[in-house]
């Protein structure tokens, strides 16, 4: 879990055994860090570039210099936080004087940046083995002028770095522990810390519901699926009605279409859709107080038991359309549709899914972007600004006409696989629209940036809890859709 980050809004630093981390603008060295010995053998290399951090010795005692860059956007500060963190991890406290040359909105804009740098940088896994030796850090206080406003910035950019890390936490976890019903309680647990309406549906009320694509790809299992619905209901009338849909698979060993055992090594992480989405929830009644917003997780393992569904079986998803399954390791939109159906059918004003859908999407956009398809420009529009200034990466991708026809199956209304090898992620998407009935809808393919096998600006190896910060931004500000 991240460590605690909070603001200290006097004029002098605060005094104690605290490693004070100072900002430093590129080409302001001497002015940023005044009386910084500034020997050339103490700078070695150091000239203030983005989120590049250095111990000197000052005339005031130990600092560590951070550098800003030239002109420092919300991801600079987010990488120069996490950079802090990164480096401070040896001390127990650390103070953080780097908004000094900042005013008004500006200023409040970064502070939640770098609190969000400062808590997800400090964040580790530590469920299963003890942290690495000599990690002390256990509090991060950031000096800032400007009152009430900037401590409800820094608020929220550790609140966010908050659900982000209950995200990873849930990711990282094996899927051996984190089962259907386990990640289901997980959600109870935080619904009912944030106020937010459950809904657990088991084994029995998802085959009587018509969830035929869950069911079906539980079926390989011992684990019992689970649909997960979550409500923020606003206090008075809403100004928008929201749908979320994340894929929970809590394993993806491919089913009878088995994947090989290189292919399974980051398949734990294939909730990471669900959990995303569950993270975002918590943070709606603070950020979107006045919308409602419903979210449907569909959770499983998928499994190779004796009475898997076969290659040839035929599903019948929610909204009554058939699906042949022609390759059992292409679950995530069987579980999906279902999903989709049941959100839908709440009539919302928009639908988002986030998904670890297609290895194709991961050839296309590498593995720190994730593909954007939507039936809507605006959501797109909306979507990708979101995610700019959360730091997510995201890129659209079309769902071209052509690629539909390939999923005609000759013995229900769809196939699950299309006929070609090229464009899967697109092929995807294109499936999960037949499910949305026509309404505003995006899918956000995250099976990239999901997880990460290196860590790289404020991410750790493993989860990352994509898509949080660009949810919570979206839905920050909502407004009705033009139709
Ligand atoms: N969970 C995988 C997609 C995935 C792959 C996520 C790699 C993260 C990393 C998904 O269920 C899957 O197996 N997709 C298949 C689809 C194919 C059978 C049409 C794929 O991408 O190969
Ligand atoms: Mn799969
Ligand atoms: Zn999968």
């Amino acid at each position: 879990m991240p460590v605690p980050v909070s603001v200290d809004h006097s004029p002098t630093l605060p005094e104690g055994d605290a490693l004070v981390a100072v900002g430093v603008r590129a080409g302001h060295i001497e002015e940023d860090a005044p009386g910084a010995s500034l020997e050339l053998a103490d700078l070695a290399g150091f000239d203030a570039k983005e989120a590049q951090t250095h111990f000197a010795s000052t005339d005031a005692g130990p600092r560590l210099l951070v550098g800003l860059g030239e002109d420092p956007s919300s991801a600079s500060w987010r990488k120069v936080g996490a950079a802090v963190a990164k480096a401070a991890v040896k001390h127990p406290w650390v103070v953080v004087d780097a908004l000094g040359s900042l005013e008004g909105a500006e200023r409040n804009a970064a502070a939640e940046a770098l609190a969000e740098g400062l808590a997800l940088g400090s964040y580790g896994f530590a469920d299963y083995k003890e942290p690495a030796e000599g990690t002390a850090l256990e509090s991060v206080t950031v000096v800032a002028k400007g009152g009430k406003k900037v401590s409800e910035s820094v608020s929220r950019g550790f609140a966010t770095a908050v659900a982000v890390g209950h995200v990873r936490d849930l990711v990282n976890t094996p899927g051996g522990d984190l089962t259907p019903s386990a990640f289901a309680q997980q959600a109870e647990e935080l619904a009912s810390e944030h106020g937010l309406e459950i809904e657990v549906l088991d084994r029995s009320e998802i085959v009587a519901a018509g969830l035929g694509g869950l069911a079906g790809v539980a079926r390989g299992s011992t684990q019992e699926p689970r649909l997960v619905k979550i409500t923020h209901r606003p206090a008075g009338k809403a100004k928008g009605r929201i749908a979320l849909v994340g894929k929970g698979v809590t394993f993806d060993a491919g089913g009878l279409s088995i994947k090989t055992n290189a292919g399974m090594e980051w398949m734990k992480t294939d909730m990471a859709g669900a959990a995303a989405v569950l993270g975002a929830m918590t943070l709606v009644p603070t950020f979107a107080p006045r919308l409602e917003v419903t979210a449907f997780l569909p959770l499983t393992d998928n499994m190779l038991g004796g009475d898997a569904t076969r290659v040839g079986d035929v599903l019948r998803i929610r909204n009554g359309k058939t699906v042949e399954v022609l390759n059992t390791d292409a679950e995530g939109r069987l579980i999906l549709s279902d999903a989709l159906s049941l959100a839908a059918e709440s009539e919302p004003d928009a639908i988002v899914d986030l998904a670890t859908l297609t290895g194709a999407c991961m050839v296309a956009l590498g593995e720190r972007t994730a593909g954007l398809m939507t039936n809507n420009d605006q959501l797109a529009e909306r979507l990708l600004a979101a995610a700019d200034v959360a730091g997510e990466a995201l890129w659209r991708l079309p769902m071209p006409e052509h690629l539909r026809k390939p999923l005609d199956s000759t013995v229900a209304d769809l196939r699950n696989i299309g006929t070609g090898a090229y464009g899967g992620a697109l092929t995807a998407a294109i499936f999960l629209r037949e499910f949305v009935d026509g309404r505003p809808w995006a899918h956000l393919d995250i099976a990239g940036p999901a997880s990460t096998s290196t860590p790289y600006d404020e991410f750790s190896r493993g989860g990352t809890g994509y898509g949080v910060r660009t949810l919570a931004r979206l839905l920050a500000g909502w407004s009705k859709l033009d139709s």
